[in-house]
């Protein structure tokens, strides 16, 4: 007997790893520290003991090359889920410095259709890793008596880190980053991204 398997409602993670990387970190290092020296308090949402910058990287000029790539990317994806082709993406991005000891609660992003993280310098893996949660909640009701995961019965999934990768996500997969174990601060620009439908009074 031979059994098929069909996957219904997958959860998907978008990645990619930048060629040039190297120059390209090496520039956001520099712009991601000065807007720490000039706003030392930063903001606080789902960071823990971490420097979080204000939802600004997208109207600031020295960003745009970051910005375009999230919005190049998400276009992709956008395109791949078979989304309006005339929709317009709107963006938010902030900085986050993660000195040793930092970490980010459990959290997903309301009200946009993606998100995602760029780790622009980082010490992996003690630096932690970014993990997702099963988003089927009823799958947690009751627990399958299994020797080892899979993508079907994994509660969490780990993704590590490292520079130059980006990762993209549906806004609604719940997600954390682990205590950043390293002696090193771990630096990355996060991000949500919206697609507007043309025409639309918020578009
Ligand atoms: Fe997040």
């Amino acid at each position: 007997m031979e059994i098929e398997t069909q996957a219904l409602f997958p959860s998907l993670v978008w990645t990619t790893l930048f060629d040039d990387r190297v120059s390209f970190n090496a520039k956001l290092l520099e712009l991601a520290e000065q807007m720490r020296r000039k706003d030392p308090n930063g903001v606080s949402n789902t960071n823990v003991k971490g420097w979080q910058s204000p939802n600004i990287l997208q109207n600031l000029e020295e960003f745009g090359d970051i910005n375009l790539r999230i919005l190049q990317a998400c276009e992709r994806i956008a395109e791949s889920q078979h989304y309006q082709p005339n929709v317009v993406l709107r963006h938010q991005a902030w900085v986050n410095i993660s000195p040793p000891g930092a970490s980010n609660k459990l959290h997903y992003h309301a009200n946009c259709h993606f998100s995602g993280v760029y780790y622009i310098s980082l010490k992996a893996p003690e630096c932690g890793s970014i993990f997702f949660r099963d988003p089927r909640v009823a799958s947690r009701m009751f627990t399958a008596p299994i020797t080892r995961q899979t993508d079907f019965t994994a509660e969490e999934v780990r993704m590590r880190p490292e520079e130059g990768r980006i990762y993209i996500f549906p806004g609604w997969l719940e997600h954390g980053v682990e205590e950043n174990k390293s002696d090193q601060d771990r630096v990355s620009i996060s991000f949500n991204v919206l697609a507007i439908p043309q025409g639309s009074p918020i578009g």
